[in-house]
């Protein structure tokens, strides 16, 4: 009988579950959106009860859609967007607040203090490789602490626990209040301003300037172990959960990008460029993150270096929800085809103020270049061009701390079946662009750390066997026109400087 793994992708927009074969081939996939709330402007926020009754319903619509049984499924893998803070009371398994979103910007004003107590933006860069943001979960705990009735004096009595939304579910998962297990793997704890890099332990200093009880905090595990078996009724119940990564992390996995050097791109909600440094851990001195990769069992830690991108899928969907312009998002392609070029328009979404290489939370969206003959088709253009530009930035960062520049760049994630942007992409990089057969590499990736952990892959030369190419874009724009129109968007990035107060 063949046997599957299975995985568990709680991404930003939804929730889905994927269920592949021994190589790598997607059997069946479910899907369920959640409701993004806004409370007010910069404020992003779900629902932590909704995400986990979705987990549910997506694992056994996969499991039917395969015409598979549990015993069909040798381990379970998860992987999540990463930042994504739920604080949720340990007794009756309630979260205390909806989650915060990593792309919310509610904590500017801890994130300022929290500098001012000494070191600004770096205060926290040599321990957590991270900069001072928005971004990160740990000052959204803090957020939670202070302005939830009573959640203070309950955290300092030990009754909640923080988790990002894989320690959520794994709690969950595994019994909730009923013994359930409250850990995070290496990878998510990395993206929290509280864990130490090099000895993948809680920073007790950080987390004191947070006010942040250690009670409160997950047992930090490897991405790829045994951690617990399902415990809940439903789909899955019994099997092992085995792995667990940051969705980032997971597609770098995934990809394959498992040497010094490698990198993938993935065009999501946001993009996230991610470096294999291997077991060194790289500082940067241009403005990425330097985060864990991956750890698998007791190997190693391997790090990465990290360009994220908050806004650029999440602009096309803006296209749509918020001006209508578009009837859905793979409508861009066809809008952006009805002309030749931007028209001279940059447009650069800073809706989260601007992560790398700038952080800055000061920044807001602009739309610049614009006159009287620029269409929506122009618009489009723009939008698309954004992403390219954007990740340009950040490789050209990664090229800079590395010294090595990037040779090609593998892509995957929702936007790389949009031609017109994998050849801007390839265009304004001047390298390739390489698109794997599985895009899905997010998902295959939490797979393939289950997988390992019981003995259903043997070694991740299974993985860079299982890796195919399927489709390659090389650039055609010559340099002249690549300088223009990249120092023209550096100029439309300065235009976003200074709108907050
Ligand atoms: O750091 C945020 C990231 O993990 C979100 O990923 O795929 O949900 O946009 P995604």
């Amino acid at each position: 009988m063949p046997q599957y793994v299975a995985a568990i992708d709680q991404g930003t927009t939804s929730t889905r579950c994927m269920i592949f074969d021994h190589s790598g081939n997607v059997v069946a996939a479910d899907q369920r959106e959640h409701q993004q709330i806004f409370p007010r402007a910069g404020w992003v926020e779900h629902d932590p009860e909704e995400i986990w009754r979705n987990t549910r319903e997506v694992c056994a619509g996969a499991l039917a859609k395969a015409d598979l049984v549990d015993q069909d499924i040798v381990a379970v893998g998860i992987t999540n967007q990463r930042e994504t803070t739920v604080v949720w009371d340990r007794t009756t398994g309630k979260p205390v607040y909806n989650a915060i979103v990593w792309q919310d910007t509610r904590t500017d004003r801890i994130i300022e203090e929290l500098g001012n107590l000494g070191g600004g933006q770096n205060r926290y860069h040599a321990s957590t490789g991270l900069p001072l943001a928005t971004y990160f979960a740990g000052p959204k705990v803090k957020w939670i602490l202070d302005n939830v009735d009573g959640a203070r004096a309950k955290a300092d009595a030990g009754d909640l626990l923080f988790g990002t939304i894989d320690s959520w579910l794994l709690w969950n998962a595994t019994g909730g209040p009923d013994g359930g297990l409250h850990i995070t793997d290496a990878t998510n704890a990395s993206r929290t301003l509280l864990m130490d890099l090099d000895t993948l332990t809680w920073n007790e200093q950080n987390a004191a300037d947070m006010g942040i009880p250690m009670s409160m905090l997950p047992e930090i595990r490897s991405c790829s172990e045994v951690y617990g078996n399902i415990r809940q009724r439903g789909a899955f119940a019994g099997l092992p959960l085995a792995g667990s990564l940051g969705d980032q992390q997971a597609a770098t996995f995934g990809q394959a990008c498992l040497s010094v050097g490698e990198a993938k791109n993935t065009y999501g909600t946001g993009n996230f460029v991610l470096l294999n440094t291997g077991n060194e851990k790289v500082m940067s001195e241009n403005g990425l993150l330097t985060t864990v990769c991956y750890k698998i069992g007791e190997n190693q830690t391997v790090y990465a270096l990290e360009g994220s991108i908050a806004v650029t899928g999440s602009l096309v969907q803006w296209l749509r929800d918020n001006l209508g312009m578009i009837g859905s998002a793979p409508e861009i392609e066809q809008l952006a085809a009805s002309v030749d070029d931007n028209g001279g328009v940059y447009f650069v979404p800073a809706f989260s103020g601007l992560f790398a290489p700038y952080w800055r939370s000061d920044a807001r969206g602009a739309i610049v270049g614009l006159t009287r003959y620029v269409t929506k088709g122009h618009l489009a253009h723009a939008v698309l061009q954004a992403t390219a530009f954007q990740s340009k930035e950040v490789i050209d960062a990664m090229n800079a701390d590395s010294g090595v520049p990037l040779k090609s760049l593998k892509v995957d994630g929702g936007m790389v079946g949009n031609e017109l942007l994998m050849q801007f992409q390839a265009d304004i990089l001047g390298v390739p662009v390489i698109r794997p057969v599985v895009a899905e590499t997010t998902a295959l990736g939490a797979a393939y750390a289950a997988g390992l952990a019981v003995g259903f892959w043997q070694s991740e030369d299974d993985i860079r066997t299982n890796w195919a190419q399927d489709k390659q874009w090389d650039p055609q724009m010559d340099e002249a026109e690549r300088e223009k129109q990249y120092r023209k968007w550096k100029k439309a990035v300065t235009k976003t400087f200074d709108w907050v107060d």
